[in-house]
């Protein structure tokens, strides 16, 4: 059996993409699969430990995930902040919403001319990673970073801004990290020169971030 270097510790880790209702059959939403963020509970579960999963998707865990299945940047919110402070190590992978609709409206919303168009009022919503990177004690905490230009500048803000240990950078657009299979990501952590690794499958990116992670706790 592979060795368990997490037995006797509490990982805690979000994954897919939230969803922002608009009315009883709209939301707001984004390409974020749960692949990445499953497969890091996956790992954290493979190493021992005793893992809570807050996603968006239903993809199989193994034995050692606890799921819980939310949907709205709040509720994933409320989630995670329930378990903080019983986890050693929090991984944010989920693709929070940044805004939501001011009022849900309880009846599907309609045209009501030929040419009319649609406002929608957003506010934005709180930065869950920012929160608990505020409010950490002993929790190594990971976030990431999706995006489609100036990749590692961009990461290396959040990293500072967000109080995490780590970021994942990893680039997206048409065809590249939300629902692939493989990711191409560069690890930032504070105090150490970026780590860019080959492209490889989530599952192997996953055990790599909690290989590191674990290494720091
Ligand atoms: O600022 P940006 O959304 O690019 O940062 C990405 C990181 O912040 C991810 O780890 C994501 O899970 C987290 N995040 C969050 N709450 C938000 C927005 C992003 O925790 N409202």
């Amino acid at each position: 059996q592979a060795k368990q270097p997490l037995v006797g510790k509490r990982v805690l880790v979000s994954a897919g993409g939230t969803q922002e209702r608009i009315d009883p059959v709209r939301y707001i939403g984004n390409d974020s699969s749960g692949k990445m963020g499953t497969a890091v509970a996956n790992a954290a579960a493979a190493a021992g430990a005793e893992v809570t999963l807050v996603a968006t998707k239903m993809l199989p865990v193994l034995p050692g995930v606890e799921a819980v299945y939310v949907t709205s940047a709040a509720e994933l919110h409320d989630a995670m902040l329930a378990n903080f402070d019983a986890a050693d190590l929090v991984v944010m992978a989920a693709a929070v919403a940044d805004f939501r609709p001011v009022d849900v409206s309880g009846t599907k919303i309609k045209k009501q001319s030929a040419d009319d168009g649609l406002h929608l009022d957003l506010v934005q919503n709180p930065d869950i990673l920012a929160a608990m990177g505020a409010q950490k004690s002993h929790q190594y905490l990971v976030g990431f970073a999706a995006e489609t230009n100036d990749l590692v500048a961009n990461a290396q803000a959040k990293l500072e801004h967000k109080g995490a240990d780590m970021i994942v950078a990893n680039p997206v657009g048409y065809g590249q990290g939300f629902n692939a299979d493989t990711d191409t990501v560069t690890i930032l952590r504070r105090g150490q020169d970026p780590l860019a690794l080959d492209e490889a499958a989530k599952r192997d990116v996953a055990a790599t971030i909690v290989g590191l992670a674990e290494a720091e706790m």
